[in-house]
Parts: C-alpha cells; structure tokens; sequence
C-alpha cells in the first residue's frame, strides 16, 4: 500500500484531469466529491491513517435477483438500537445522558437499505417512546423520542417504496394494554402489517418476497414479549428467530452460540437467523475496525454455528463506519450465498459460476 502511494498519486492526477469519475473503495478521497455513487470519504484512524472512499448504500438484492423467493432466502441490514441517534435533539427539555448507536436518521438509513431496525420501546410519558435505558424504565434523560414519530418516518418510507419490507424487532418494555397497537395505529402502519398467522412455524419457508409486495403486507413486526402474540397478534420474536449472543459475547471470535431467549442456532424449526455483531458498549472510532475482516469472520462461524445457515439480518452499531465494504459488503456475502452460492450478491447476476469461487 504504502510503496505503491507513490506511483497511484500521479495516476489519480491524470485520472482527475480525464474527469473519470471512477473512484473505488479503497482509494484516497478528501470529500466524498472524490468518491463515487453511494459512497463516503471516510478515515478509520488511529490505525488505518488517512481517508479512504468506503461504502455507505446496501445492494438491493429485489434488483440484482428478483423479488419470487421466500422472505427467508434473502439477508437484511439491520442496525442495532436504530433510533439511539447522536444528535436526535432532546424531546424532553433534559439532556440526554445514554449511549448513542447510530449517526444518521431513521429515514436515512431506509433510504440507504437498512432493512430491519431494532428499537427498544417503553411505557413513558402516558405513551411509548424510545429509550435507552435500564431496569424497564424510561427517564427523561434516557429517552429519544416518542414511538410514533419514527413510526411515522417508517411509514413514509414503506409509502414511497412499494416493493421494499421492512423488519422491526422490538426490545420491548411496554405494558400498556395494546400501547405498541394504539400507536401502530396512529403512525398509519397497520395497513402493512404482515400477520402472525402467515409466519410459518416447524422450518416452513416464509411466503415469497413478491406475494408480501402483491398483498401490501410489508411490515414485519417481533416483539420480545411472549404473550403479545396472543393478545395483540405481535409475533413472539424467538418463536420464528434464532438469535447469537449480542454485546462483546457476540464478538468472541470464533464462537457464535445462542442468546438465553433464542433456541439453540441450530434449532432449524425457526426459519430465520439474525446475527448480532456490536459490543456491548458502542465506540463510534472503532466500530470502523470491527466492520471488517472480523465480520465476516463471524458471519462464517455464526454459519456453521446455525447448522449451515446463513444469517437473515446481520445487526450493526454506526453501520456506515467500516474501511471499506463494511456490513454491506457482509450482508452482500450473505445474500450471495444465500441466493446463488457466490461470495457477493451482484456476482449472481452475471449469470454465471465464474465469480463464484470459494
Ligand atoms: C428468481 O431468481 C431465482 C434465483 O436465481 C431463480 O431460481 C428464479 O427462477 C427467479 N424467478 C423469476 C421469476 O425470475
């Protein structure tokens, strides 16, 4: 890299002058003018100097396949504590003292193919809002925003983008009797609402991707109480989910094994996988590093963990952050193998094995 800097400056120079816009990940940038469509200029320093074009777009693998396979055949990216946005103003008039997980809005990281978002929801205030909190309690110091507003910028997005699904898995500390349904209501999602009694049990594949779009039922929603599937019709997560270990456990190279709610990975009776990979307390400078080699590491180890399947939602803090592809270029692996055997989702449209070694 480094003895080659010498010979690759003059190039970008004669390529500038071509006005070839043909920036790659990987190569210098000191805005993101200098890189390309749906990329960033991004610096992972201390330890990798200097700013290098990253990815900041997931792939859409609707456009790159099709839209006629299970739901479950596809893999999703999905961030972790989506709505714990750093400069989300306070809606309190308290200053918030928590943790913050991403940097972009709800609506940008829609837009930017982040397909599952995780949100921790709580009674607080006579209604639910978003928290990031401890013990089941909402303080005005820990609290985001009210449901209903992100619910709203959800509902935006599936509006606009009539062939897009999304996923919500909710950490779910509401009690209210039907506190989550009244504001489903209110944010105009019901009327995408996919039911609990489509979801299938025993492996079953999911419905198609296609005849979710046909029937407008494309909002999928998991809560973490177990008795709301029934009183609400809200799907019991862990009764169609597998899920790893989440926080530094989750991170443990080499190991990928359940969280206590999950059944075993292997347990194929769920026929979907979500794979945590975050620690348990977000660094914003380091997440760049963890998006990386390590990543696909454990997007392997959780694979073989699950008894060979690929993982559904891949769950990230600051999903942007990376030194290069990032989550998306994990979640293009997944779908890669998941639609075609390939290591990357866009060589299964070549048609052809060629790009598909191992
Ligand atoms: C969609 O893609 C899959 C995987 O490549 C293929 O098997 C299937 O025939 C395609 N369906 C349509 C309708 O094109």
């Amino acid at each position: 890299m480094q003895m080659g800097a010498a010979f690759t400056a003059p190039l970008l120079v004669v390529l500038g002058l071509l006005g070839a816009a043909t920036a790659n990940v990987g190569d210098s940038c000191s805005t993101a003018a200098d890189c390309g469509a749906g990329q960033l200029c991004f610096d992972c320093s201390p330890e990798l100097a200097g700013a290098n074009c990253v990815r900041s777009v997931a792939t859409n693998p609707f456009q790159i396949i099709n839209n006629s396979l299970p739901f479950n055949k596809y893999a999703f990216l999905t961030t972790h504590n989506s709505f714990a946005i750093v400069r989300e103003p306070s809606h309190t008039g308290v200053p918030r003292i928590t943790f913050d997980n991403q940097e972009d809005t709800i609506t940008d990281q829609l837009n930017n193919g982040v397909r599952a978002l995780m949100l921790d929801t709580y009674d607080f205030k006579g209604d639910v809002w978003l928290c990031h909190s401890t013990g089941g309690m909402c303080y005005d110091f820990s609290a985001f925003e009210p449901a209903l507003d992100t619910f709203k910028e959800i509902e935006a997005f599936l509006s606009a983008n009539p062939s897009e699904i999304v996923t919500l898995i909710l950490e779910d500390y509401v009690h209210a009797p039907n506190g989550l349904t009244n504001v489903f209501k209110a944010s105009g999602l019901l009327k995408y609402w996919f039911p609990v009694s489509k979801m299938p049990h025993n492996g079953k594949d999911w419905p198609l991707v296609s005849d979710m779009v046909a029937s407008n039922q494309r909002l999928l929603v998991f809560t973490s109480i177990r008795s709301k599937q029934a009183s609400e019709g809200i799907a019991y997560q862990w009764n169609f989910m597998v899920e790893n270990n989440y926080g530094d456990d989750g991170m443990d190279a080499g190991k990928c094994s359940n969280r206590a709610e999950s059944a075993p990975l292997n347990d194929n009776t769920k026929s979907l996988v979500l794979m945590n990979y975050f620690p348990s307390v977000p660094v914003k400078i380091t997440s760049c590093l963890q998006h990386s080699k390590s990543l696909t590491d454990m997007v392997n180890t959780c694979y073989s963990a699950a008894g060979n399947r690929w993982a559904n939602f891949l769950a990230v803090d600051y999903y942007k952050r990376s030194d290069g592809g990032g989550a998306f270029q994990a979640t293009d692996l997944l779908n890669g193998r998941l639609l075609c055997g390939c290591q990357d989702v866009k060589a299964c449209s070549q048609g052809s094995g060629l790009m598909c070694s191992s």
